[in-house]
Order: structure tokens, then sequence, then C-alpha cells
């Protein structure tokens, strides 16, 4: 049997991703980054690719006439890939049905709020100007909304007085990198099922 192999698209600064790759190296993802999908070629998370020796796919969209486009070209690469698992990382565009219908069930995201609410951009910025004392993460499938698909799991995280964006995203992001290198490891074991909105979460095989 092959290694599960998967791709990860991101923009920025890439801490979820490097969360991954360490995972990768120390035997606990149970799988294979194959490829970086970046939209930013100067973003710090290309140079943690390179690092790493995972073979990237860098684009510029403007370079393109239209999102499905681009999407025609990555779709692709992860097929010759043969990608079992799309894993969004910070990556900040809206995705088409020309990849989110053929990875249906097998492409997933970090927001950082407990959704549904706070959607969109600036999660944190928004949990902080309503004024909410609890926030957190969800990872959740992908589909055709803005952060709608079924959730996968999710974590709270308090807001604490005097906390503002920095404070608060900064303890947002560790959670953020131990849980989603934990929930790549429920797909590369087979333990997670979708069912319509329900995801399952099977217990780990004891070895
Ligand atoms: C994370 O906060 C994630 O929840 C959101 O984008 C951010 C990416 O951060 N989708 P990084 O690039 O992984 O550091």
């Amino acid at each position: 049997m092959g290694s599960y192999r998967i791709a990860v698209f991101a923009s920025g600064r890439g801490s979820n991703f490097q969360a991954l790759v360490d995972a990768m190296a120390n035997g606990s993802l149970g799988g294979e980054i194959s490829l970086l999908v970046c939209d930013k070629p100067q973003a710090p998370v290309v140079e943690r690719a390179r690092k790493a020796g995972i073979d990237c796919f860098l684009f510029q969209p403007k370079d393109y006439t239209s999102r499905e486009d681009y999407e025609r070209e990555i779709a692709a690469e992860l097929g010759k890939r043969g990608i079992d698992l799309i894993v969004l990382a910070g990556y900040m565009r809206l995705l088409t049905s020309v990849l989110v219908e053929p990875y249906s069930g097998r492409m997933i995201n970090i927001h950082p709020s407990l959704l549904p609410s706070f959607t969109g951009k600036d999660a944190i910025s928004q949990a902080l100007a309503y004024g909410v004392k609890m926030t957190g993460i969800t990872v959740h499938f992908v589909d055709g909304g803005m952060d709608t698909g079924p959730v996968i799991a999710q974590r709270a995280v308090e807001i604490l007085e005097g906390d503002d964006e920095a404070s608060l995203s900064e303890r947002i992001h560790t959670v953020e990198q131990q849980l989603y290198p934990e929930v790549v490891s429920w797909f590369t074991e087979g333990r997670i099922t979708l069912n319509g909105r329900n995801v399952a979460i099977a217990a780990p095989v004891k070895r």
C-alpha cells in the first residue's frame, strides 16, 4: 500500500504548514506532504517548504484570466501526485467547483473561530469587537460556501481581560498547531466518517 498523500495550500506565514511538516518528520502525521500550493511566491511558507524538500506549485492569480483557469492547473498537479487530502492552511482565496467538487470529503480547512460564529476574514478581530468571552478554532470540510462545511473538530480559547489581536492570535495559533496535525492523522488512519453534516471520529486502533 502506498503512503497517504497530502497537499497543503497556504498563502502566508505558514505556521500551520510548519506544524504539519514537523508532525510528518516525527512520524505522527502518518502520511506524506507531497506538495505545497501557494498563490504568493514571496510568502514565508515557500521557504519553509524548500527547507523541508517539499515540491511547490507557485502561481500568481493575475497571470490567469479566471480562478477556474489556475485551479485547472492545480488540479492537474494534484492528479499527477495522486493526492488523497487537500489541507487548506491560511489559503486566502475562494475555491471554485473545479477543485471543490472532485475533492468533496477530501478537503479540509482551519478557521480561527468557533463556527458558525465569525466566518470570513478577520475572525479574531470580529470576536474581539463582538465582545465574546470564548472563541476558538474549527477544522471543517470545505464545501461550496464560505466556512460552511461539516465540522470535524473544535477547540475553545478563552478571551482574557486586556486581550488584543496580537495576544489572542498567538494563543489561537498555538492551539491550531497542536490540533491541525492531529486531525490530519485521523484522516491518514482512516478514522473519519462523514454522514450528512455529522462527522464521526472512530477510536484509534490499539497496537
Ligand atoms: C490561521 O490562523 C488559520 O486559522 C487561518 O489562517 C491562519 C494561517 O496562519 N485560516 P499560518 O499561515 O499557518 O501561520
